[in-house]
């Protein structure tokens, strides 16, 4: 058993496909450990990405990230790391197979639908950043 971090960021929020980015998670036998609808300070943001805080898309990555609510959820299953990779496809959606979260629901690389740990050490950094271990089930 892995767990693994998703963010449903703001604009999957805005466009109401909350739920079916949830389903997809729970069809493809992920379970949700946790979740919450929050609003990200900028402060917040500027601190969850801050391994990108040199790259040139940082400024817009935080704007964006505080520009609305977003949904974060603890996902739990075997290789849940690797299997909600699979089901967001490509960081660049243009990229994304199709059938992909990112393919089906997302606009551009910044506003690219869904955000997932890209591994089970960094899951376990950015599951503590929003979850106390009481609140996961
Ligand atoms: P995410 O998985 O949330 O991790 C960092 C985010 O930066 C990424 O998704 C993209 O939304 C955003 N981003 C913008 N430009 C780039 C880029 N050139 N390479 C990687 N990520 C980028």
């Amino acid at each position: 058993m892995e767990r693994t971090l998703s963010i449903i960021k703001p604009d999957a929020v805005a466009k109401n496909v909350v739920g079916q980015i949830l389903g997809r998670f729970e069809k493809a036998g992920l379970t949700i450990a946790a979740t919450k609808k929050l609003r990200l300070s900028k402060l917040d943001a500027k601190k969850f990405y801050e391994v990108h805080e040199e790259r040139p898309f940082f400024k817009d990555l935080v704007d964006f990230m505080v520009s609305g609510p977003v949904v974060v959820s603890v996902l739990e299953g075997e290789n849940a790391v690797a299997l909600n990779r699979e089901l967001m496809g490509e960081t660049n959606p243009k990229e994304a197979k199709p059938g992909t979260i990112r393919a089906d629901f997302a606009e551009s690389i910044d506003a690219n639908a869904v955000h997932g740990s890209d591994s089970a050490d960094n899951a376990k950094v950015e599951i503590a950043f929003f979850f106390a271990s009481k609140d996961i089930f």
